[in-house]
């Protein structure tokens, strides 16, 4: 699968939060109508209003709330609770930011948060994806896939995973002063999992600079796996020769897996992970494997025992 090359989108074409709101109530009326039939798919998928070219949003799910995406989060450096980040990381600075790529590459590179949201091929886009965990949302990011920027650095031959690394900065994340996690949030993908283009590095949603609690300025999203896989608060992109140790394998090496997609055939060993609440909702709903993605990402994981490799 390839991705796809849109237009340059200035910063002002993104769709304002109101708009999706307005969108909503559109589709609403819309579906009360039963005009649904008669909409082109583009507009039922979610496409965004303006100027956007690609919705991933298969399932046409509705958006979760802004609101609940952002008063509900895990983000440990700020706190174990639910609502823990949103009133703590305000501390969080997100100017000055660099962000390094280094490790097995023939271009090393720091950039500059800034430099890169105005590099050539980083447009900015809109992908409505679904997020899952023990909840789960569906969330109109703005990114662009990360294997353009990997692409710029020239990965050598020795590289075959990628590390992700997140800020480490206990005056700035109080969390970070408790010892639950090892710090800094560490996490990895196989550089061809990194590569494809539903992996996205984020800087916004719902029209708007991601806000501090949901991994500002620039975080990691891979639809298709648990959402711990998604770091956030990035700095260091490191392309290495073995499989990376995160965090979470860390502090639980039977509970947490290196692949983390989503599988609702594979148990955590404390609960189930056949069904998901997503926010909102009162009732839950069963979990798809690879969250719904498996048209797109199944083909990864030929041959390979995903009970065992969980
Ligand atoms: N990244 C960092 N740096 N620290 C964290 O604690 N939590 C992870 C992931 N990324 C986490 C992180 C977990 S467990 C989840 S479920 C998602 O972020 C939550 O993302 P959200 O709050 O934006 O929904």
């Amino acid at each position: 699968m390839t991705a796809h090359k849109t237009p340059r989108i200035q910063a002002s074409d993104i769709t304002p939060r109101e708009l999706f709101y307005d969108r909503r109530r559109f589709m609403q009326l819309a579906a009360s109508a039963s005009l649904t039939a008669l909409l082109p798919n583009a507009v039922l998928a979610g496409e965004p209003l303006v100027n956007v070219k690609k919705s991933t949003d298969n399932l046409r799910d509705e958006l979760t709330p802004y609101k609940d995406v952002t008063s509900y989060n895990n983000f440990y450096e700020f706190g174990t609770g639910k609502e823990d980040p949103a009133q703590n990381a305000g501390s969080l600075k997100t100017r000055p930011w660099t962000i390094t790529l280094e490790g097995e590459v023939n271009k090393p590179k720091t950039f500059d948060i800034d430099e890169l949201l105005k590099l050539a091929p980083l447009e900015e886009r809109i992908y409505h994806l679904r997020c899952v965990e023990a909840w789960s949302m569906v969330i109109p990011w703005i990114g662009f896939p990360l294997a353009e920027l990997i692409k710029h650095v020239d990965p050598n031959s020795k590289a075959k995973f990628v590390e992700f690394i997140s800020l480490h900065h206990p005056e700035q994340m109080s969390g970070q002063k408790s010892s639950v996690l090892n710090w800094p949030y560490r996490e990895g993908l196989r550089l061809d999992e990194a590569m494809h283009p539903l992996t996205l590095l984020t800087v916004g949603l719902y029209g708007e600079v991601l806000p501090n609690q949901n991994g500002a300025p620039i975080r990691i999203v891979i639809p298709w796996k648990y959402g711990f896989k998604s770091a956030k608060s990035i700095v260091k992109i490191r392309l290495v020769e073995k499989q990376p140790i995160s965090s979470w394998m860390e502090a639980g090496p039977n509970e947490y897996g290196f692949y983390a997609n989503v599988n609702p055939e594979v148990d955590h060993p404390r609960w189930s992970q056949a069904k998901e609440r997503r926010l909102g909702d009162f009732l839950k709903r069963p979990t798809l494997p690879f969250n719904g993605y498996g048209e797109q990402v199944a083909q990864l994981y030929a041959g390979i025992d995903l009970s065992k490799n969980f």
